[in-house]
Order: structure tokens, then C-alpha cells, then sequence
């Protein structure tokens, strides 16, 4: 990728991946962006669990009742966790190190697309939190954010149109209430 302007206008979420598998090296170089991502009074208070196989992707893929299913489909699942108490912006830290990632693999050519889990359920009302515990051993002190799943990309999607930027959400000196729309 040439420039950071480009990869921001290129990257979308990419929801349908091919059977190939990532590298290790490209699996490296998402994990370093998520542990060089910045964090507050750099607590670093995530974790990751990466998950490849195929059998625990597809049991991840229930974790939610909707807009999950895209997990039985990727390469390379990584789950998001972190320890609200190393950090009381935990949250914040978290998505920094999932958006880090998400750049890296589309730096790579690779597609990707963040499956929320906290504050989420399942199909049968479970805290979708509690199914993605229990099924990758996860301690309690540490609460699931996230599922970014990445994989090369087996479908196009269009970048950003630059005409189309919601200019009226920047406000200039101080907040515009005209600039509200519905
Ligand atoms: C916090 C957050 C949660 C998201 N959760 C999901 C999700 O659970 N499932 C999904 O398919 N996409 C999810 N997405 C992807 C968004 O739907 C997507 O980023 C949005 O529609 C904009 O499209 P784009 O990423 O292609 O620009 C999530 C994105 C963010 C930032």
C-alpha cells in the first residue's frame, strides 16, 4: 500500500474470504500492530487469542444471534479480551489494538471485519461474552470486546466516495446545533 490516505479510503469490512490460509508472517505483522498499539499510561491491559481451526471458528460463528456468521469463513480469527481492572479505559485500548490490526491486514491485501461481542447474545439470550468464555477457557477477570476475523478477501468492495464525507458532523470553533440532521 502506498500511502495511509489510500489504505483508509480502501479498507471496508470484508464479510466472505477465500479457503487460503494466512502466512505466518502476515499473522505476525496484525499481532504486532496490536501489541504496538498505543494504550492509556500504556497499561496494555488486552490480550488475544488467536483461533485457526476450523471447528472453533464455526462455534465462534454462533457467538452472536445476528452478524457473526462470517467468523466459519475466515482464515484467522482473533478475539479481543482485556482486564477492566488494569485499566479503567479498557475499552478505548481494546479498539485502538482491534482498528491497529484491521489496518495492518488490509496493508497486506488481506480483508477484515470486527464482530462485536460485548454487550452482545446469542441465539438463545446467553451474553454472547459468557459463550466465547466458555468456550476458549477464558479467565474471568477478563472481559471479551471483540472478534476481528481476517482473511484474504473473496469479495470487492467500493472505497469510500470522498464526495459523500459527512462534512456537517465537523464542527468548527464550536458546536453548530444547525449542523444536526435526524
Ligand atoms: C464497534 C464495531 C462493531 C461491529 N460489529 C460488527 C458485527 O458484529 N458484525 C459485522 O458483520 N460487522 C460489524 N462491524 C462492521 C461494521 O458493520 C462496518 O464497519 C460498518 O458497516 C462500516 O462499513 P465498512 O467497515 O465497510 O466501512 C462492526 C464495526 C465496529 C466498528
Amino acid at each position: 500500500m502506498s500511502n495511509f490516505h489510500e489504505l483508509i479510503k480502501k479498507r471496508r469490512s470484508i464479510r466472505k474470504f477465500t479457503e487460503e490460509p494466512i502466512s505466518p508472517e502476515d499473522v505476525e505483522s496484525i499481532l504486532k500492530a496490536a501489541l504496538m498499539s498505543p494504550s492509556s499510561k500504556s497499561t496494555n491491559p488486552w490480550q488475544f487469542v488467536l483461533v485457526e481451526d476450523k471447528e472453533i471458528l464455526e462455534k465462534l460463528s454462533y457467538c452472536k444471534k445476528s452478524s457473526s456468521k462470517l467468523i466459519a469463513g475466515c482464515a484467522l480469527a482473533v478475539v479481543v479480551l482485556a482486564d477492566p481492572l488494569s485499566s479503567d479505559v479498557w475499552i478505548e485500548d481494546s479498539s485502538i489494538a482491534s482498528i491497529m490490526m484491521q489496518l495492518q491486514a488490509e496493508d497486506l491485501g488481506l480483508g477484515s471485519c470486527w464482530v462485536q461481542v460485548r454487550e452482545r447474545y446469542t441465539a438463545e439470550d446467553t451474553p454472547s461474552e459468557e459463550y466465547v468464555r466458555l468456550l476458549l477457557d477464558i479467565p474471568l477477570q477478563l472481559q471479551v470486546l471483540s472478534v476481528i476475523a481476517f482473511g484474504h478477501k473473496a469479495q470487492e468492495r467500493s472505497p469510500f466516495d470522498e464526495e459523500k464525507l459527512q462534512w456537517e458532523k465537523i464542527h468548527i470553533g464550536k458546536f453548530n446545533i444547525n449542523q444536526l440532521t435526524d
